[in-house]
């Protein structure tokens, strides 16, 4: 079996980890359940391109149970956990390769490592993965049947592939199912974010400014917690209907020229590209904390903070203090990728629980239905995102309430009015 890991020897903390994040996935535990009696996966290769962290493993541990051949590959140099990549090689025997701090180049050595393996299903976080199948691997292109797309800049970039007429085979956007973005992208990020941030600098949010650029349900979910830490929050954004919504969330809101001043900490999560520029940098306060939970590392111009400071040095783990020329210091954390991954251990479980059950019963759908679907960026079925909302309830111990046959009737006519 081919991989790249850092030291298997780090395995066996890897396997207690995969087991306690089971503790808080019972729909995927239930999926699992279910794909080892019925192996309705026999037959594919999946290649993942996801953060390689334990809930991945409990999701590539799902796909395997299915009768899938699966192999793995980091989303990002730097969001790899070095326990889990050993633990998923030696104990679970799925090709892995990832590297936490691994070189851009090492990067897409392991993505074309995992391309070799002629997937038939493409399971991707951000795109890479199928912008390399696009570009340097079309040779592997007429395996795949299908794919899926996991976060927000993925399935952007997808989108602008399948305008201009050059999406090859289908994808499913996992990002778009409800029971994704409104738990993962807001519960997951705003948790884990705050926690990245914590684990790296160790301040206190009580009392701190905290600049949020970017009000979608990332930005939504990190102001709120900022928030209920006692934060004053500022929110920017270029979308006036978002940043209406951030007034009456109760946030401030302003151009980035204006908050630049005020900010103690600043969090990007737009999905684009120089949130926090160059101008809005020479403006900060002394001692301001950069930090991006956007998928790439171009929401912050580090390239130009590199170029105007007089000196740069490491003062803790994942913070870089730059020095200015007037002598003020500017911290950046994680190199400016995303935060909640480099510096903490990603979303928690138990919303990762519901991404990666879209992701195992797309991976399911697409392994009947390939044939009829477009070469274009497809929703997740409803019925799918329904039965992850059900199943977390059920697994929750909530119970609700249903439509009595008068209400049904009642809400499926025009007829009844005043
Ligand atoms: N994206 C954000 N958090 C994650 C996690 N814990 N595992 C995999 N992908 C993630």
């Amino acid at each position: 079996m081919n991989f790249d890991v850092k030291d298997l020897a780090l395995s066996t903390k890897g396997i207690e980890r995969i087991k306690w994040a089971a503790n808080e996935m019972p729909v995927i535990n239930q999926i699992t359940t279910r794909f080892a009696k019925e192996k309705p996966l026999k037959g594919q290769r999946i290649t993942a391109c996801l953060h390689v962290t334990s809930e991945t493993a409990n999701l590539v541990i799902a796909l395997k149970a299915g009768g899938a051949e699966v192999n793995l590959t980091a989303s990002n140099p730097l969001s790899t956990q070095d326990d889990i990549a050993a633990a998923l090689v030696s104990e679970y025997k799925i090709p892995t390769f990832a590297i936490k701090g691994e070189s851009n180049e090492t990067y897409y050595e392991h993505i074309n490592a995992v391309l070799d393996s002629k997937p038939t299903i493409t399971m991707d976080d951000g795109a890479d993965l199928v912008a390399t199948l696009h570009s340097e691997r079309t040779d592997v292109i007429k395996h795949v049947i299908a794919g899926t797309e996991e976060t927000t800049t993925g399935v952007i970039r997808l989108i602008s592939l399948a305008k201009a007429g050059n999406l090859r085979y289908p994808i499913i956007a996992v990002n778009d199912a409800d029971t994704k973005h409104f738990f993962d992208n807001r519960y997951g990020t705003g948790q884990s974010t705050i926690d990245g941030i914590t684990r790296a600098t160790n301040m206190l949010w009580a009392g701190k400014t905290v600049v949020i650029s970017g009000y979608g349900w990332c930005g939504r979910g990190v102001a709120q917690r900022a928030k209920g830490l006692g934060s004053h929050t500022i929110i920017t954004e270029v979308n006036p209907i978002r940043a209406l919504e951030a007034v009456m969330d109760g946030h401030q809101v302003m151009p980035m020229n204006d908050a630049a001043s005020l900010g103690d900490i600043f969090i990007t999560v737009t999905g684009g590209k120089n949130a926090i520029d160059i101008n809005h940098i020479s403006k900060m306060k002394d001692g301001a904390v950069l930090s991006n939970s956007g998928h790439f590392n171009v929401e912050i111009d580090i390239e130009s903070l590199e170029k105007v400071s007089k000196s740069k040095k490491q003062v803790r783990e994942f913070v870089h203090q730059y020095t200015l020329k007037d002598g003020r210091k500017i911290h950046l954390l994680g190199e400016g990728r995303l935060i909640n991954l480099a510096a903490a251990e990603g979303h928690p479980s138990a919303v990762m629980d519901m991404s990666f059950a879209n992701q195992a019963l797309s991976a399911e759908y697409i392994s009947t239905h390939a044939q009829s679907l477009n070469n274009d960026v497809i929703s997740v079925p409803r019925e799918i995102d329904n039965t992850v909302g059900l199943l977390k309830l059920n697994a929750m111990d909530v119970n609700i309430d249903h439509l009595t046959e008068e209400q049904e009737t009642y809400l499926s006519s025009w007829n009844v009015g005043t």
